[in-house]
């Protein structure tokens, strides 16, 4: 089976290439490399053994990836480009409206040209904006979205479903990620955020390494037990297999899934495990609480495991070993 996959140079999409190419798939990537580095593709061949076909391109160029469709026998897609800055689409609404909503509608115009029904979608739990905790799939969605980036995934889900509805061939994934961190396990792919991390995981690694002097806590007064946030944190591993795992249980129609471990853990338990994980210290301090911050969310993962067989297996304590396996390496595999 051949899936394309859109953004697939990036950090989900690194990791979900290398569990489909170890699932026997063949893989085109098409990446503008906007955010990613074509170093990855050789490092995607040294953990794999095989080097899958890619194309520079950006989705929104219409006649390009409708040669790339032409030359490659597409089943299914896998669709992770796009732009996921929380803060930056605040600042710059209008290029996550465009950069975002207009690659979708560009590559389902193509696969609808090419006879292509099957797509695997990057949503996010973001989607959930101020739903009750824990999130499940059938939880209001679009209420409380604080940001653009977050209504550029919920705007796209709508489109996914009106599209599907429109299609009695469309089969749609729409995957929910909570927080993916970590890296696969060789320390050769990983998240390479640049300038400063926005994320919290990237973030410790870099103080524990030294490139950061120490980690602001955006608040410790929050209703939750130690007065820190509490996120639903997924290794990028696991979440690799839960894209393999929903293209093999894909259905007609769009289908929402959340991939999430259903575990919370607070910002001090997080950087307490990496202690404990790694061995390293991470100074930080109490800072004022970040504007759009959700005290708490964490997923119902029952649907994903029921009807995709797939739940999470990585411990968080694995997440912080293999940040730090990465962090480490990666300084010397940066070609
Ligand atoms: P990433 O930035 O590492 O990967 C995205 C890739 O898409 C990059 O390689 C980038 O170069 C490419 N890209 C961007 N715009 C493009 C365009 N117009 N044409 C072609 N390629 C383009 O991000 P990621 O963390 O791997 O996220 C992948 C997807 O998952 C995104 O859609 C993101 O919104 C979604 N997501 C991410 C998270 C997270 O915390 N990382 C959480 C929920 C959802
Ligand atoms: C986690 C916790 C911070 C940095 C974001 C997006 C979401 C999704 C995943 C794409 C929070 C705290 C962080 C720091 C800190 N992405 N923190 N100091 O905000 O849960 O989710 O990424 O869809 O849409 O919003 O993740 O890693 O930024 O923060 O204290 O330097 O760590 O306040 O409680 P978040 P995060």
């Amino acid at each position: 089976m051949h899936i394309l996959v859109t953004g697939g140079l990036g950090y989900i999409g690194s990791h979900t290439v290398v569990a489909l190419i170890e699932k026997g798939y063949t893989i085109t990537i098409v990446d503008n490399l906007s955010n990613s580095s074509l170093s990855v593709l050789d490092r995607i061949a040294r953990i794999t053994g095989t080097k899958p076909a890619f194309y520079q391109l950006d989705l929104q160029d219409a006649a390009g990836l409708d040669d790339i469709f032409s030359i490659a026998p597409v089943d299914a897609v896998i669709h992770f480009a796009g732009l996921k800055a929380v803060g930056e689409s605040i600042q710059r609404p209008l290029t996550y409206y465009r950069v975002n909503i207009d690659s979708t509608l560009t590559l389902l115009e193509a696969m609808r040209a090419h006879d292509v029904h099957k797509l695997v979608f990057s949503s996010s739990a973001t989607v959930y904006g101020s739903a009750p905790i824990p999130y499940s799939e059938e939880s209001l969605v679009g209420q409380g979205i604080t940001n653009p980036y977050g209504q550029t995934k919920y705007m796209i889900e709508q489109i996914l479903r009106d599209v599907a509805q429109s299609d009695p061939d469309a089969e749609f994934s729409l995957l929910r990620y909570f927080n993916p961190v970590g890296a696969h396990p060789s320390g050769l792919i990983g998240e390479d955020p640049k300038g400063t991390p926005n994320n919290l995981m990237p973030f410790v690694a870099q103080v524990a390494s030294g490139q950061r002097e120490k980690l602001s806590i955006f608040g410790d007064s929050y209703p939750t037990p130690d007065g820190t946030c509490i996120r639903d944190y997924i290794h990028v591993m696991d979440l690799a297999e839960g894209h393999v795992a929903a293209l093999e249980h894909i259905r007609p129609g769009a289908t929402a899934y959340n991939l999430g471990s259903g575990i919370g853990t607070s910002v001090l338990e997080l950087v307490h495990a990496f202690i404990d994980a790694t061995g390293k210290d991470v100074a930080y301090e109490i800072a004022p609480p970040r504007a759009g911050d959700l005290p708490e969310f964490y997923a119902n993962p029952d649907l994903a495991a029921s009807e995709l067989g797939w739940s999470t297996t990585r411990s968080v304590e694995d997440m912080c070993r293999d940040t730090w396996a990465w962090q480490t390496n990666s300084a010397k595999t940066r070609l």
